[in-house]
């Protein structure tokens, strides 16, 4: 009875904690220019790492990492104000993407024998789920859920969203769910749920840009990077796959051992990617489902480490290619290649290349996908 009273304080008060690990809010972010509220919530954990989600977009808009010096600094890029996420400069600035993340070839695909059209708004191709409801676009609904020893006694803040049958051209009523979880050790959990009620292409992700020097520094090329795969995705001049896996052996894609992003970019900038914009095949050890490293990255500098860990059988290294100097957050400017994404997922255009594992969820399936981010210093 006294723990079921504390826990109704504790939801009274819009702040639920276990031992120490706490989510806070939610507090008001502004509103859409179609007039919704957008709520953020804080989450802490007993070493003053503090992340901040908000609802539009199901989007992460700070992390607040120390240094080997124990200095804070926000890692992950963001804008000051809704108006700023709503914005042209905002390039899934730490979004959840979907309902397919990376591009699916001219817009199109064919499931059970019905062809379906998307919006072409990466000419020639369809990007990130779309235009006007795409998932980093609509506004979600968050509720924190107190600990509980399946989540490791830790408080989680959850975002549902149904995505109606035809959204953006998608099949199948889509009921989504995204949680996120700080926990003490300094690992943030992402995990990521699906139904539909009909067959339907699904392939969800983070776009959190890091700068471990802090969000804002004006490069990624010096931090250093390993990626647990052999093998990646070649794709052509429009970033579509060409089918083919191979492997990263004596090419610029080789991150097998820790190397410094900026060591061979070069070789790409005469590409259609302008520098790294690539899935890599995870080799992994363990069974589908369990989570493993997919990749570390470190910022000499600072010390500060990041770990990418994944049920997922890809990740996508994006070095920022694409950012032209935009301000963000707290009078920063993003200039090209000072960010960088490491979004966990399945293989790009998926549902054209008959070879690569399946995202096609059906109905009496769950999509799972977990992707962690650990923080630490070296
Ligand atoms: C990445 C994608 C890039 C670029 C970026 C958004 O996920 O791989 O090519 O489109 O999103 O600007």
């Amino acid at each position: 009875m006294l723990a079921r009273c504390l826990f109704a304080a504790a939801l009274v008060v819009g702040s639920v904690s276990s031992a120490y690990a706490q989510v806070e809010g939610p507090k008001m972010f502004g509103k859409t220019a179609d007039g919704k509220p957008v709520e953020v919530y804080t989450l802490k954990n007993k070493n003053g790492i503090i992340v901040k989600v908000m609802t539009l977009g199901a989007t992460i808009t700070e992390i607040n990492v120390p240094d080997k010096k124990g200095k804070f600094a926000n890692v992950v890029f963001g804008f000051d104000d809704v108006k700023g996420y709503e914005s042209k400069d905002n390039q899934y600035f730490g979004c959840t993407v979907g309902r397919v993340a990376n591009r699916i070839a001219k817009g199109r695909f064919t499931l059970d024998g019905k062809e379906y059209k998307l919006a072409i708004n990466n000419e020639p191709n369809h990007l990130h789920g779309g235009v006007k409801k795409s998932l980093d676009k609509v506004v979600w609904n968050a509720k924190i859920i107190p600990p509980h020893p399946q989540r490791g006694g830790f408080p989680t803040l959850q975002f549902l969203y149904t995505s109606p049958d035809g959204e953006e051209g998608y099949p199948g009523k889509t009921d989504v769910r995204v949680t996120y979880s700080l926990r003490d050790r300094n690992v943030l959990f992402i995990d990521y749920y699906a139904v539909a009620d009909k067959a339907t292409p699904i392939n969800l992700t983070n776009h959190s840009y890091f700068n471990l020097a802090g969000a804002g520094a004006e490069t990624v090329l010096d931090h250093e990077l390993q990626i647990e795969a052999n093998k990646y995705v070649p794709v052509d001049q429009t970033l579509i796959p060409t089918g083919k896996v191979e492997a990263v052996k004596g090419t610029v894609f080789d991150f097998t051992k820790t190397t410094r992003i900026g060591e061979r970019i070069e070789k790409l900038y005469e590409t259609g990617a302008k520098g790294y914009d690539h899935c890599y095949a995870l080799t992994r050890p363990e069974k589908r489902g369990e989570i493993s490293l997919a990749a570390k990255m470190r910022d000499p500098k600072s010390g500060r480490v990041l770990e990418v860990i994944t049920s997922q059988p890809g990740v996508q290294l994006y070095t920022g290619n694409f950012l032209f100097g935009q301000k963000g957050k707290d009078g920063k400017t993003y200039k090209q290649r000072s960010g960088v994404c490491l979004e966990t997922g399945g293989l790009p255009d998926a549902v054209n290349q008959p070879t690569f594992p399946s995202i096609i969820l059906r109905p009496g399936q769950t999509y799972r996908h977990t992707c962690v981010y650990a923080f630490s210093v070296e």
